[in-house]
């Protein structure tokens, strides 16, 4: 089996090596390519990536390059987590929404409509390179805003998959907290992907969420940052993203008030370069364990192989469940068809359908509305360009929504961002 990783510079690849080589017997890889741009990066991770699979006796070759098509080429699946811009651009999508007095966030916001609009048309080209070299590879999108470049994706008639770690972060910490194997606990996850919510625990076919929360719900509550009362007022658990739409003003004052997130990434990942440069190291050093991404390569690995089976393989009980981003189609009845919901999803070689989703609470559904008509607004607007269409997204967004603020930052995202919009 051979994968591509896209964006495999990235000081993360050490986590994916990790999980490819801790979980072979799931998704054994024979050949891994990493593809990048910075020869630099890649010289450093790709020793590291070698020395991670030769200590854990992995016989997968790894080699890397900056050529896509020579990288993709008989590829099984192919793996984007891309940043356009790298951590500079970022730190621009967490700073200047706060001047007109909204959150600045990579993913939510304004800042995140700036993310999709510089990722949208790369992840594009490079699928498009995909599909001409090897038409049958699967794509497994990391690369944020999840949401809307897997619709893009879809919407083009790529074979493609959305991916975050939220849901398989919650399922591991519940685990944890209940004393369980992670692989007993059963998420009912629902929502946008950084726009979700944990309706249910399910272990051992019993809903245990109420008792989750009545035991659990301080430790929770403080891992998201949001009151414990706000928890057991919802019934449920809201991912960590709602605490922008949840307690938008409060997040404002204290972004303001320190670093960006950006300028702290940038940090560590200097300190991890020169880190993966010894040539002694041989395993991902604890730092990485600092950032976002946690279990990510457990989500992927679980997802890869799911595609890849061979059909009839799924061990007669079906198609795997895994929470996923993907085509709506139904789900959720409010919402268009092809809208890309992040849900539980039946996963085999034909790709990923979302299972039955029960009826959405208002308090919920007007949110997950709200912000899929963004969504598909940010969608036109990286597709076609143009003030207007920027305009119209910030307009819709829930954060958002008067003209004058809209205006504002629109202006503020195409002088931020001029280098990477080829209209601007
Ligand atoms: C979580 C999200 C990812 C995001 C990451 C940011 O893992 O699901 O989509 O990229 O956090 O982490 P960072 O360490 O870059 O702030
Ligand atoms: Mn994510």
């Amino acid at each position: 089996m051979k994968l591509t990783v896209v964006g495999g510079g990235s000081t993360y690849t050490p986590e994916l090596i990790d999980g490819f080589a801790r979980l072979r017997g799931t998704l054994p890889v024979t050949e891994l390519v990493l593809v990048d741009p910075a020869a630099d990066r890649l010289e450093l991770v790709g020793g590291l990536a070698r020395r991670i699979f030769a200590r854990q006796g992995h016989p997968g070759r790894i080699t890397w390059t900056a050529d896509l098509d020579a990288a993709v080429d008989g590829a099984d699946a192919v793996l984007l987590q891309l940043r356009v811009g790298g951590q500079a651009a970022r730190q621009q999508d967490e700073t200047w929404p706060l001047t007109c007095g909204c959150v600045g966030q990579e993913t939510t916001g304004a800042g995140g409509l700036a993310k999709a609009l510089r990722t949208v048309p790369v992840v594009l080209d490079i699928a498009e390179r995909v599909r001409r070299t090897n038409p049958g590879a699967w794509i497994v999108d990391f690369t944020n805003p999840v949401g809307i470049v897997t619709r893009a994706l879809l919407t083009a008639g790529h074979r493609a998959v959305g991916l975050c770690n939220v849901a398989i972060g919650f399922q591991r910490k519940f685990a944890r907290l209940l004393g369980v194997d992670p692989e007993a606990v059963a998420l009912e996850h629902v929502g946008l992907n950084h726009l979700t919510w944990e309706r249910s625990v399910t272990v051992g076919g019993r809903d245990v969420l109420p008792e989750l929360l009545a035991e659990h719900g301080a430790a929770v509550a403080e891992d998201l940052r949001m009151p414990r009362a706000l928890l057991d007022r919802l019934g449920v658990v809201p991912s960590y993203y709602l605490r922008y739409f949840y307690q938008h003003d409060e997040v404002v004052r204290e972004l303001r008030g320190k670093p960006s997130r950006a300028a702290e990434v940038a940090e560590m990942e200097r300190r991890l370069l020169e880190m993966y440069g010894d040539p002694a190291l041989d395993e991902k050093p604890e730092l990485l364990g600092k950032r976002g991404g946690a279990f990510y390569s457990e989500a992927a690995v679980a997802l890869t192989a799911s595609l890849l089976r061979p059909a009839g393989t799924h061990g007669g009980a079906g198609p795997d469940v895994q929470v996923v981003n993907t085509f709506n189609n139904g789900a959720l009845p409010f919402l268009p068809d092809d809208a890309v919901i992040e849900v539980p999803a039946a996963v085999d070689a034909r790709g990923a359908r979302p299972l039955p989703v029960r009826p959405l609470e208002p308090l919920f559904a007007g949110l997950v509305a709200n912000v899929t008509a963004y969504e598909r607004l940010a969608l036109e607007a990286a597709l076609e360009g143009g003030r207007e269409r920027v305009f119209a997204a910030l307009l819709a967004h829930p954060l958002i929504g008067q003209t004058e603020r809209a205006d504002r930052l629109t202006d503020e995202l195409v002088a931020h961002n001029r280098e990477h919009l080829a209209w601007a």
